[in-house]
């Protein structure tokens, strides 16, 4: 992997040191050229499923193949949604839900799957369980285990947990929540794009995906995966215009999509959303097990030197297997926007601060970034570990 090469694509690397990737990710220039391209194509042909369908459907599906492909599922399962957040949705009103039921969820869920989440709570008297994050992977199961009961209908997590980057083992908990009755969703958020991923060996029910972070395609596209056996097991609550196989409106009759098309409400921006297509590609030319190793290589790298700085408190897992492409950490003394602060302020580091459940700094590592960044962030905080947040 030429590091230096692949930098180009990203230009706004020159202006700061980017440690912020898990928010919103830059987008390569090769995918940015072509998002640009496809509007242009709008700009001078006019809308092109209207003018050319010939053209623009078969494109659509090759577009909603690759997304399927890319998760190693049958294109029926992946449907095209606007991001986690209404994949969520869509799973959660396709249940029905009775005062008492249960619905686990990570103690460190983000907004998108925690507010519809309490917002059912609400509105049907369904009760919200969370489970601790913990630093290895059979008590991180039993965690979930412990919890599941017979009123458990869904138990939620993100694949990898927005602050503190705990990575879950999705096979055994999806096994366990099976064997008890339950359905799983998972947040693959700050997971795809990461490394290989087969949804189906992984064993979840749902899957809710994302456009613009470790997939690097421009703001906002998502997806939401539906196993096939569990088709059937939700219903439709929105349905669209886009939902449909056929709509008589003579006879005021219609037939819903047969497959997870028939969850798919829209509008899109098709130029995003085949600007997405052409990320995969991009990461795939990369080679997402490049893309895997060199992460590990610099997020170890930034954990062991983390570990030597006084005050600093790891709050990632060390091991590979429990975490991803997000190193988290607190420094005694310091609160997380007021360190996130200081670092762009005296070191042009762009980096996340955040106060939840937990107070600290999130550093998210893109495969992109060179060890002497991740080096002057270490040495910008062993500085500031020494001068105490007075200053
Ligand atoms: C774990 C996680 N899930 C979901 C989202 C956002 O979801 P959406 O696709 O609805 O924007 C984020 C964004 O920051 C996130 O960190």
């Amino acid at each position: 992997m030429d590091i230096m090469k692949i930098r180009e694509d990203f230009p706004a690397l020159k202006r700061y040191v980017w440690f912020q990737n898990g928010g919103v990710s830059m987008t390569p220039a090769p995918v940015a050229e072509e998002h640009i391209r496809l509007m242009r194509e709008l700009l001078e042909r006019g809308p092109m499923h209207i003018v050319y369908p010939e053209e623009e459907n078969p494109r659509r599906k090759r577009t909603m193949d690759r997304l399927a492909g890319f998760f190693s599922v049958a294109p029926g399962e992946m449907g095209l949604m606007r991001g986690v957040s209404e994949a969520y949705q869509t799973v959660l009103r396709g249940l029905d839900w009775k005062a008492g039921d249960q619905i686990l969820l990570t103690e460190e869920e983000e907004g998108s799957v925690l507010m519809p989440t309490l917002h059912l709570r609400e509105l049907f008297g369904v009760e919200v369980v969370k489970v601790p994050l913990v630093d290895n992977i059979q008590s991180q199961v039993d965690a979930f285990a412990s919890r599941i009961t017979g009123r458990t209908r869904l138990v939620t997590f993100s694949h990898v947990t927005t602050d503190a980057g705990h990575r879950m083992p999705v096979r055994e908990i999806s096994q366990i929540a099976r064997e008890r009755g339950a359905f799983t969703f998972v947040d693959m958020a700050h997971s795809a794009g990461l490394y290989p991923m087969n949804l189906h060996e992984m064993g979840c029910d749902f899957a809710g995906i994302l456009s613009y972070k470790w997939m690097y395609a421009p703001y906002a596209a998502g997806a939401l995966y539906v196993r096939k056996e569990r088709l059937n097991d939700l219903r439709v609550t929105y349905a669209g215009g886009r939902a449909e196989a056929w709509l008589d409106f003579k006879k005021d009759r219609f037939a819903l999509k047969e497959n997870v098309e028939r969850f798919q409400y829209g509008p899109w921006s098709w130029p995003l959303v085949h600007a997405w297509f052409y990320s995969m590609n991009y990461l795939s030319r990369i080679g997402l097990d490049q893309i895997w190793s060199r992460t590990v290589v610099l997020t170890t790298r930034l954990k062991t030197g983390l570990k030597q700085i006084p005050g600093v408190r790891l709050m990632t897992p060390e091991s590979p297997a429990m975490s991803a492409a997000l190193v988290t950490f607190s420094l005694e003394g310091w609160d997380g926007f007021v360190l996130q602060d200081a670092l762009r302020r005296r070191w042009n580091i762009v980096i996340k601060g955040f106060d939840n459940i937990r107070n600290g700094i999130r550093t998210s590592v893109p495969f992109f970034i060179l060890e002497e960044e991740i080096d002057l962030l270490l040495k910008a905080l062993g500085t500031l570990a020494k001068e105490g947040p007075g200053r």
